[in-house]
């Protein structure tokens, strides 16, 4: 669907904007062809060697080769794309403890394609009982001066990882709970070896505990079994013996090796109550996952439908708006495309427009009455798409798709996306989190379980930013079994009822615009997977006002600059994993970004 406009381009600014346009490179996604061998060829066109990858019965896509490669052996064990999703993010808890893990939560997209069903699992973690919306602007701040709601017990939420495991497994699974737990197992007692990004993660710890000596005896169990005390270098191997066992025991128990009366909720709750923590066995006895209606945008760009996920996420909501805007004024700057001034200028003033209803409008529809419909009205996108001008940015005040709401009221941390698509079309999106890099930095050591920091997701004091300078209203306020709002967007992209695209990322707010970037680099720039994800990507949240461009993008800082825009270069953009379905098969693609490879059969 097409929508015109009537707004000229006037500036000589913009001029030299489209004139940078450059010409498509690679195939879009077709529709499901044939089904072929694995291949790999050299793409002779691209600029640089491209590998051409294609799988046939099944991919996965994960910031972590040994967690791709648990998804595939589950696949090919007779596994559907849930068992192999269950398999790789239990995995990714043990070779990405930083990013996920069994003391955090997530959401999980689903789609059949052989039914058309599609269905949200939030498993995201919630607020304590005994938190309420005062307990952070009461609290005195610790002797180093650290936000409680950032490290420690204050800052854990009730985790939600396992339940969520076993609700989609009791609602998709084929293979028995056992099987699927194998890799993650074997992952754990025999080792992995560390690489270059988790190197990353251990000099943040060491950093934390220098700048706060008081944060020493918290993360003490992380520092020394996880951290090798900073001794430590790529290729060395990472042992985790409790947790191996642990998630043995959860293979033949199921939830009640989780949350039932032999579970751990004691032990949990133990940990976190030591370090000033107030989860009770209670909290995560009564922890429930939550299975939503995915939101649904109809030919939100050209004839792409997107499955997004609705609130807490704050990311689908915003994606959906973004596609729309971008269809709807790319027509009038001449069709930029990505990689050049123009393109870039419409989507940072998108983003802008997207970011401000997140800070104004989005929290836990469960407990606020979130605008959902009017954020999503077709008509309100495009007229706020028409507000933006070619020769300047808009002013703060300006930006947003809807009025009103309190609007003064946030690099890679502890997150982690995979995808994963089998040979019947099943489609799997998935983002989890432990928010932080290694959460709270709180661990279970008798399990080797790590507590997240999900609490600093919450607005914990009102107008204060969050852990990534997130601006967000007092409706984000905590409240018991309240949900903080999100930014993980787990996407499917459909054509003719059919998955075309699946992507998410991790990095704090930067998910929402890394993986908006690499879904349009394929939709409008007809890049290959490999290609859209590799390209640089920028990235602006509204507050503050500051559009960040990765190295590649540098070029167009001047242009940029030229119409307004406060510029800034900066390091990754969200680390992307999304799956292509060409007519010759499954393509995925993993973020160089953060070390990650994809695997597929
Ligand atoms: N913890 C990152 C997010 O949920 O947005």
């Amino acid at each position: 669907m097409r929508h015109t406009t009537s707004i000229l381009i006037a500036s000589l600014a913009l001029g030299a904007m489209i004139n940078g346009c450059t010409s498509p490179t690679g195939t879009a996604p077709g529709d499901r062809g044939s089904k072929v061998s694995p291949v790999v060829a050299a793409v002779a066109d691209a600029p640089a060697p491209e590998v051409r990858i294609r799988h046939a019965n099944g991919a996965v896509a994960t910031d972590s080769k040994p967690a791709s490669e648990a998804g595939v052996e589950i696949l090919k064990a007779g596994g559907n794309a849930v068992d192999a999703a269950i398999a790789t993010a239990l995995t990714l808890s043990v070779t990405r403890p930083y990013s996920c893990g069994l003391g955090g939560g997530g959401f999980m997209l689903i789609f059949v394609e052989e039914t058309g069903e599609s269905r949200a699992l939030d498993f995201r973690e919630t607020c304590p009982t005994r938190v309420g919306p005062e307990f952070y602007a009461n609290l005195p701040p610790s002797a180093s001066g650290y936000d409680p709601s950032l490290y420690g017990g204050r800052a854990v939420a009730i985790p939600g990882q396992l339940p969520g495991m076993i609700a989609a497994h009791d609602a998709f699974g084929t293979l028995p709970l056992e099987v699927i737990v194998a890799p993650a197992v074997r992952a754990a007692r025999a080792g992995f070896a560390v690489d270059a990004n988790y190197l990353s993660a251990v000099e943040k710890v060491r950093s934390l505990r220098k700048s706060h000596p008081d944060l020493r005896p918290t993360s003490r169990w992380i520092w020394d079994r996880l951290c090798q005390r900073g001794v430590i270098e790529v290729g060395d191997i990472i042992r985790q013996p409790e947790l191996a066992e642990y998630l043995e025991r959860f293979g033949r128990e199921g939830i009640a090796a989780w949350s039932g009366p032999e579970g751990i909720a004691a032990l949990l709750t133990g940990v976190d109550r030591a370090f000033d923590g107030v989860l009770r066995p209670r909290d995560i006895q009564d922890y429930k996952v939550v299975w939503r209606e995915p939101l649904v945008a109809k030919d939100v760009f050209e004839d792409y439908d997107a499955l997004l996920m609705p609130p807490p996420s704050s990311g689908g909501i915003a994606i959906a708006q973004v596609l729309a805007m971008m269809e709807h004024r790319l027509p009038s700057a001449g069709d930029p495309l990505p990689g050049t001034a123009a393109y870039s200028h419409l989507m940072v003033e998108s983003m802008r427009h997207a970011f401000a209803d997140r800070a104004r409008h989005l929290a836990d529809a469960d407990f606020v009455d979130v605008p959902v419909d009017r954020l999503l009205d077709r008509e309100k996108i495009e007229a706020a798409a028409d507000r933006i001008q070619f020769n300047e940015v808009l002013a703060t005040n300006s930006c947003g798709v809807i009025e009103g709401g309190a609007a003064d009221v946030l690099k890679d941390e502890g997150t982690s996306h995979f995808s994963v698509i089998d040979n019947q079309g099943m489609t799997v999106a998935c983002t989890q989190t432990i928010n932080g890099t290694f959460g709270s930095l709180l661990a279970v050591p008798e399990i080797g379980v790590i507590l997240n920091n999900e609490m600093n997701d919450f607005t914990t004091i009102p107008g204060a930013s969050n852990l990534f300078g997130l601006k967000q209203s007092d409706r984000n306020l905590p409240e018991p079994g309240k949900r903080p709002l999100s930014s993980m967007s787990p996407t499917i992209l459909l054509r003719d009822g059919q998955t075309a695209v699946t992507a998410g990322a991790s990095g704090g707010p930067r998910i929402i615009t890394g993986t908006l970037q690499v879904l349009l680099e394929v939709i409008h720039g007809g890049k290959s997977g490999r290609a859209a994800v590799d390209a640089p990507r920028l990235h602006h949240q509204w507050k503050p006002e500051i559009l960040r461009l990765e190295a590649g993008l540098a070029v167009l800082q001047p242009e940029l600059e030229a119409v307004g825009h406060d510029v800034e270069t900066t390091g990754g953009v969200g680390v992307v994993q999304a799956i292509v379905v060409h007519d010759d098969g499954l393509e995925p693609a993993s973020d160089p970004r953060k070390g990650g490879a994809s695997a597929g059969w």
